[in-house]
Formats: structure tokens, C-alpha cells, sequence
């Protein structure tokens, strides 16, 4: 992984793992020795963090910045999996089960990222209940995640999928449902599993029929939630 930087985690380091889920519940000396463990680092825009196949040999927590897990196959098409945000880690399957890494990790945005060794963070863990039961949960979330994204895929029409993302990625804002996050059109496509013409054809369509109205920076779903039943699969 190219990085921008590479530095031991300062003494600022604890108060951001007090902030990160993964490590909710640990008292200060387990951040402490967790801290020790974790390098800084720097990364642009694009570069791939992890990739599939290769041996895993660390766990890394976003600072800031966002990256996208993908896979791809033989002619370089690809499926994104799943978009993670400031505060989620990444590389724990390899480092739970010992297999190669499971997908490409690349920085969606220019990312500041904490790294801890494999080695070490597995002593950290088997010494640790908190620190196993968040990992758990992590793991449960993803699966759910990863449950719903295959429903999606198996059972509803390319309109169901992208409104049903479209509402994933929505957040409460003063009674709106509100997306923020800068997501292109074609990582949209490779989200649902359909070309980026056809979801530029949706999100047209969408906001032709008030789902949706794009505005500057943001978009704003229908106030009346009626995105909900075209998420549901109401079309098929
Ligand atoms: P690892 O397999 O070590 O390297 C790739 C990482 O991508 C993997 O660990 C997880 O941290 C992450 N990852 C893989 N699949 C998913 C998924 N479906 N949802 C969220 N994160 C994932």
C-alpha cells in the first residue's frame, strides 16, 4: 500500500479509539496498549489498501475519509459490497479465520487510517471479551448487510434496488430523509448490479415521479416516505 504517511499513532490516538465502535467498553490501559500497536496512515484517493487474495497481516481503522470493498473478476468487471465510513474497521476476516484477504479495500477519498499487526491485535483479542463481542457484532451487522443485499439482488427489480439504497444511504435531517454522501452514478451501478446508463434512467424516472428531488449537494427523498414501497418491491 503506497502511503503518504507512516508514523507511530501519537498521544492524540487515544481519544479517537475512545470514539471508534470497535472499541467501545475498553477501559483506558486497554487503549493504551492498543495504541501502542497502531501506526498512522496517509492515503490518497484510489489506492488500494487491501487486495483480494493477498496474505493478511494487519487491521485497519478508518479516521477519516471512506473506502469501498470490491470484488472483481477476470475481465475487470466489478461489484462493490459495501461503502465504509470514518470510524469502521477493516481486514478482520482475514485476521479471525487466517484465509487471504476476502475482497480489494481502496480509498474511496483520501483516507487517514490506523494500522495494527495482526500478531499483535490477536494477542489484544484473546485477552479481551469487550473487544471479541464488538468484533461479533461488526461481523452480525455485515451479515445482515450482506442478507439484505442479496435479497435485493434476488428479488427485486433494478427500481427496487436502487430506491432501496437510495434509502440505506438517507439520514434524518429537521423531518427530511436526506443523502449527503457524494456517490457516482457508476459506483451506484455497482452497488445494484446494473449499468450506470440504467440507473441514471431510474434516478431520472424517480425524480420525474416526486421520490426524488436532486438539489444542490444533496438529495432529498419524498417527505411522505413514499420511496419505502418501491423499495419493497412494490413494482415486481
Ligand atoms: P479481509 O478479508 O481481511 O480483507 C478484505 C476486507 O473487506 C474484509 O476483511 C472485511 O473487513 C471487508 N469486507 C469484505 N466483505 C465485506 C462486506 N460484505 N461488508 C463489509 N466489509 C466487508
Amino acid at each position: 500500500m503506497p502511503a503518504e504517511s507512516h508514523q507511530s499513532a501519537g498521544s492524540s490516538c487515544l481519544s479517537l479509539l475512545r470514539t471508534i465502535p470497535l472499541f467501545a467498553g475498553l477501559s483506558v490501559t486497554e487503549l493504551e496498549q492498543l495504541e501502542k500497536m497502531a501506526v498512522c496512515r496517509k492515503v490518497p484517493r484510489n489506492t488500494t489498501i487491501v487486495r483480494a487474495g493477498d496474505k493478511t497481516d494487519s487491521l485497519f481503522v478508518i479516521v477519516s475519509g471512506s473506502a469501498k470493498v470490491l470484488n472483481r473478476d477476470a475481465e475487470g468487471n466489478e461489484v462493490i459490497l459495501t461503502l465504509l465510513a470514518a470510524g469502521e474497521c477493516f481486514g478482520e476476516m482475514g485476521l479471525i479465520d487466517g484465509s487471504p484477504r476476502s475482497a480489494d479495500v481502496v480509498a474511496n477519498e483520501r483516507c487517514e487510517l490506523l494500522e495494527m499487526a495482526k500478531t499483535e491485535f490477536a494477542k489484544a483479542l484473546a485477552g479481551n471479551v469487550d473487544l471479541c463481542l464488538n468484533i461479533m457484532k461488526s461481523l452480525v451487522q455485515r451479515l445482515r448487510e450482506a442478507n439484505r443485499k442479496i435479497e435485493s439482488l434476488a428479488l427485486m427489480d433494478v427500481y427496487g434496488r436502487v430506491a432501496r439504497l437510495l434509502l440505506d444511504f438517507s439520514e434524518e435531517d429537521n423531518g427530511l430523509r436526506v443523502i449527503r454522501r457524494k456517490v457516482t452514478k457508476q459506483d451506484m451501478a455497482k452497488m445494484v448490479g446494473a449499468s450506470r446508463e440504467m440507473v441514471s434512467r431510474v434516478m431520472k424516472d424517480l425524480e420525474h415521479s416526486g421520490y426524488i428531488r436532486v438539489e444542490e449537494g444533496r438529495i432529498v427523498l419524498a417527505e411522505d416516505e413514499a420511496l419505502f414501497p418501491v423499495a419493497a418491491g412494490s413494482r415486481l
